[in-house]
């Protein structure tokens, strides 16, 4: 059983407002926002025995290290949830990081079409960025070069990155770009999140 608190940090942020400041700004939305500082700031809530906290505890020792993983997985099964509570691990450390969907990634660089690389190198630039909803991102192949270009550029600099998708392991190591593909196999862990439907309250 893992007993150690959702962060650790020498440097907290001074209350919980501040705290979920952080988390807005990060691009995390209400709910998730809401579980996360429960999650942070009431220790007795937590299911410290459950699968799903022992698989964020392992992911959160990863943080730092430079990681590019994947978090995979049915519908409802916590993968949005595990990933927001990474970016909370960032935002108690003052750290900057961004969450965001494939596609609201591809919209924003678009619509600063003029200032292109502002708007990528903030993607590029962030502490942790998480890429949710990765199934979409191969809509145009615009969004999907200039993806593809965000996480190279991520990994030569040892920046972490998490991609979320509710595609099978199997649809999704075969629907991958190759250059990405080698690059998780080298620095990344593909997480399978499969336990209990947290939506429905059954399983598979
Ligand atoms: N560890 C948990 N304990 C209790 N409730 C949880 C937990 N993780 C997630 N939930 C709740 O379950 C619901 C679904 O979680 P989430 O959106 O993270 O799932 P998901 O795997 O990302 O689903 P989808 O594939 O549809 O995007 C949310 O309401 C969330 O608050
Ligand atoms: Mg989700």
């Amino acid at each position: 059983m893992t007993t150690s608190p959702a962060s650790q940090s020498n440097n907290p942020p001074e209350n919980d407002a501040v705290f979920f400041t952080r988390l807005r700004r990060a691009g995390v939305g209400l709910r998730s926002s809401e579980f996360v500082l429960h999650q942070f700031t009431t220790p007795e809530i937590r299911d410290t025995e459950s699968k799903w906290w022992d698989q964020f505890q392992a992911e959160k020792a990863r943080l730092g290290s430079g990681m590019l993983d994947v978090l995979l997985g049915p519908r409802g099964r916590g993968k949005t949830t595990l990933a927001c509570m990474l970016i909370g691990c960032c935002c108690w450390r003052g750290q900057r990081p961004i969450y965001t969907t494939a596609a609201d990634m591809a919209r924003q660089i678009r619509l600063g079409f003029d200032e292109k690389a502002d708007q990528q190198s903030r993607f590029e630039s962030a502490d942790l960025l998480v890429i949710d909803e990765y199934n979409r991102v191969a809509e145009t192949e615009w969004a999907d070069i200039t993806t593809q270009e965000i996480i190279d550029k991520r990994y030569s600099h040892l920046r972490d990155t998490l991609l979320v998708t509710n595609m099978t392991t199997d649809a999704f190591l075969r629907g991958f770009n190759t250059s990405i593909r080698s690059r998780i196999s080298q620095c990344g862990k593909i997480l399978l999140l499969d336990g209990e439907d947290f939506r429905t309250g059954g399983g598979k």
